[in-house]
Parts: C-alpha cells; structure tokens; sequence
C-alpha cells in the first residue's frame, strides 16, 4: 500500500495542510493562516496532560521513550482503555501477545469493550488496518519491532526504524490520527533508539525511574505544541501506573532525626516547583582514586563542584569518596541543584546535620559565585507552603522580603558556607 495524496477519509486531510506530507502546495502568508485553535484530546490522566501541554494534537505524532521495564506499555494500555470510552482507538502490539495484553488489562480492571486490538509487526499491514478502522488514536509499541518490506535491514536497524516511522508520521499527517510511538532507550545500541527519530516528530516524552524506586516521571524533552521540561510524576503500583498529583509531599517524606548530608531543594520543571531531598555520603576512601558516584545528577557536574569546593570554598575531599543520591528516583537536569549539592557534601564531610526546616538552592559558578537561577521567588514561596522556615538563596533571587520563611542571600560559596555554620 502507498499512502497516496488522497486517502480514505481524505476529507480530514485539508484540516492538517502544513505537516510533513501534506500534499497542499499553496503559498500563503503568515497572516493569512488560519489560527484557529486545534482541540486536543485529553489523554484522562492529569500528570499526563500537562507533558503533552493540555492533551493530544490531532494529526501529532509522540514518542515515548524509556528503558525496557520502564512502563510504557502499561502507561500507554491504561490511557487507551479509557479513551477507546469515548473514540476509536487502535493499539498495536509488536512485542507482547495480544493475550499477554488481554490479561494485563484485566489484572488491572481496566475497561477492555471498546479498544480496538492488532498484533503485527509489518508497517504497510499496520497502515492498512489503520485506513479500515479510522482511529482517532493509535499506539505502536514499539517502533523498534516493526518494519517496512521495502528496507533490507533487519527490524529495529536506523534505517528500518528511520523509514517505518516517517510512514507513520505521514500516516499521522494525512489522517488527522494520533500516533503514539513506543521507543525502548538501550545502553548497548543494538537497537536504534528513540534520538534517530526525534527530529521527525513532534512530540518526544521520556519515561524514566531506577528499578529500584517505585517512582516514575514523563518528562517532555521536545514538544511542538506546549513547554518542554514539564515533569509528570507516576507511581508503578500492583494496580498499575497512577499519578501522583502532590509529588513534593512524596518525595519530601523524612525521617524525624535528620543524619548529615541532607538538604531540601525546590526544582522548577516547566511549570511547577517539586521539593526533593538531596543525600550525599562523604567517607575515607581506601582506593587509589576515589569513587564519585551521582544518582539523579550528572556524574560531570558534580567532579567540576567539588573542584569549585576545593578551591573557593577551602573544603578538600580529595581522599574522600563521594556518593550523592537524589531521592525518590527523580533525576535534576537543573543547575539550580549546584549549592544544595554542596552544602550535603560539606554536612556528611563533618557529619553535621543541616537544620530540618532548611531550604537551599541556587548555581554555583566555577570562580565560587552564587548564580540566580529561574523562579526564585516562586521557589521560595513553595518551600514556605511546605513548611520550611530558612532557606539559603541566591542574592539575585531573593526578594525584599517573603513572610513565613526566612532567608539568607548569598553571593559566593563561602557566604554560603558561613551561613551553615
Ligand atoms: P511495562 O509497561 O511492560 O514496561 P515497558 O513497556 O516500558 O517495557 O512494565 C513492566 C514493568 O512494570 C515490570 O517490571 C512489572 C512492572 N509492573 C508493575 O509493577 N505493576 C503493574 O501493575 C504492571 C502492569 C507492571
Ligand atoms: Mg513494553
């Protein structure tokens, strides 16, 4: 089958002109283009919506990316079973049997009645059931088992999964449908992963979480109709995947004794702040060179900080080994992280506990200067609703004055250090 300039339901088509493999070459201009606005289909998951930026754009294509075991089968089966309540819906599966899906779905009391079911693997069969049935929503899961009889290469190659999801987008394009493709990260590169098919869709959203934290978070990393970096927090359950619409409270759950090296930071991902808890263990190391390890942090940033520790702030753990965490599975791509790292490394190096109602963040440069960072106050407001009575901020952040929480400016590292004296 060729996906040809009019296809059924060809009717549908004018609506998208302007997509990739749209066939209308009129030119026009800017002004004259119809800005009227386009509905979106609201995926029934709150935490969900808010990555897409308020729900599905007929006729977009979104990949979700994420390690196998991640969920995304799951997150996906769930979201289709409810929305096949109100549409046509089509979920393809590549990888599972259809019985291997049937019966998660019943494990999970889902609403099975109305979702439409396809196992194949063969991209022209997939398009062609696609054509028959006219769903508003289809899932491929996952990209990397499907392929076109066209490309020589086995499944799963850059040129099979390059070509079967450019078909898909086209399909995507001229139908109006959504189509959600699955993409599974793997770190040996036997698969192509998703990083060869992001420059043709139009939304690219990551699952990601540790095995070990039951924790999930959807992080759009491109989205052509909404804010990237918006965060959406899961929890893998028994009863599947639910959403955790307070996360700042999960992730916040301390003991009554706080040990040294920890401190609270306020993230700010797309559009909401997230409290979360940073650890860091500071011990004699018995190796030649010694260890720093980041969980949820980059490995990098952290060996430039402690040099920045070292030089700026007179603190040497060069013969320490350095582990820090940041709980719950969350990972921080912010440099906002820079100074509530440092101050977790200083209070697990002198085994000093940090006050309990203590709130710190900011960046941390590399003469030692304090950097402000995005939505200082709104940070400083969220910590304050949450309880937290000090806070350690940058001098550009701070405002003249907040009620409920107090808080000392900063410009460098050592009036930071000073100020947990
Ligand atoms: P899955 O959605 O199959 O992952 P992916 O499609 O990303 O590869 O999720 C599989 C993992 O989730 C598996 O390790 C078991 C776990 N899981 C639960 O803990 N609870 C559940 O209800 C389900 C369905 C899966
Ligand atoms: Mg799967």
């Amino acid at each position: 089958m060729k996906l040809g300039p009019t296809p059924k339901g060809g009717a549908r088509t004018a609506q998208f002109s302007g997509y990739a493999g749209s066939t209308n070459t009129k030119v026009q201009t800017l002004a004259d283009i119809s800005l009227k606005d386009l509905p979106r289909l609201c995926s029934g998951t709150g935490e969900f919506d808010r990555v897409l930026g308020g729900g599905f754009v007929p006729g977009s294509v979104v990949l979700i990316g994420g390690h196998p075991g991640a969920g995304k089968s799951t997150v996906l089966l769930q979201t289709l079973c409810k929305l096949a309540e109100q549409m046509t819906c089509l979920y393809v599966t590549g990888e599972e049997s259809l019985q291997q899906v049937a019966m998660r779905a019943k494990r999970l009391g889902l609403p099975t009645n109305k979702l439409q079911m396809l196992s194949e693997t063969s991209v022209e069969l997939i398009g062609q059931a696609a054509e028959m049935l006219q769903p508003k929503v289809m899932v491929v899961d996952s990209i990397q088992v499907v392929h076109l009889a066209e490309i020589q290469s086995a499944p799963g190659s850059v040129s099979q999964v390059r070509e079967a999801a450019a078909y898909l987008t086209r399909f995507a394009k001229q139908t109006g449908t959504v189509v959600i493709l699955v993409g599974h990260v793997t770190k040996d590169g036997s698969l192509a992963g998703p990083k060869v098919l992001e420059h043709m869709i139009d939304c690219s959203i990551l699952l990601e979480g540790s095995h070990d934290s039951r924790f999930r978070t959807l992080r759009g990393s491109k989205n052509r109709f909404g804010a990237v970096n918006e965060l959406g927090v899961f929890a893998m359950t028994e009863q599947g995947m639910k959403e955790v619409s307070n996360p700042s409270a999960i992730f916040l759950q301390r003991s009554e004794d706080i040990a040294s090296g920890s401190v609270v930071m306020v993230m700010w991902e797309g559009t909401r702040p997230l409290l979360v808890e940073i650890q860091a263990l500071v011990d004699d190391s018995n190796m030649g060179n010694p260890r720093r390890v980041a969980v949820g942090l980059d490995q990098n940033r952290l060996a430039m900080l402690l040099a920045v520790l070292h030089r700026h702030g007179g603190v040497l753990v060069g013969d320490q080994d350095v582990f820090v965490n940041v709980v719950g599975g969350v990972r921080i791509s912010e440099t906002s992280a820079d100074l509530a790292l440092l101050l977790a490394i200083v209070s697990s190096f002198r085994d000093r506990p940090l006050p309990r109602e203590l709130m710190v963040f900011g960046e941390v440069g590399l003469s030692g200067e304090i950097r402000p960072v995005p939505s200082g106050q709104e940070r400083l407001r969220e910590a304050a609703k949450h309880g937290f009575k000090r806070a350690i901020v940058p001098a550009g952040n701070a405002p003249k004055s907040m009620d409920g929480i107090e808080f000392v400016a900063v410009k460098s590292l050592s009036e930071a250090l000073a100020a947990i004296e």
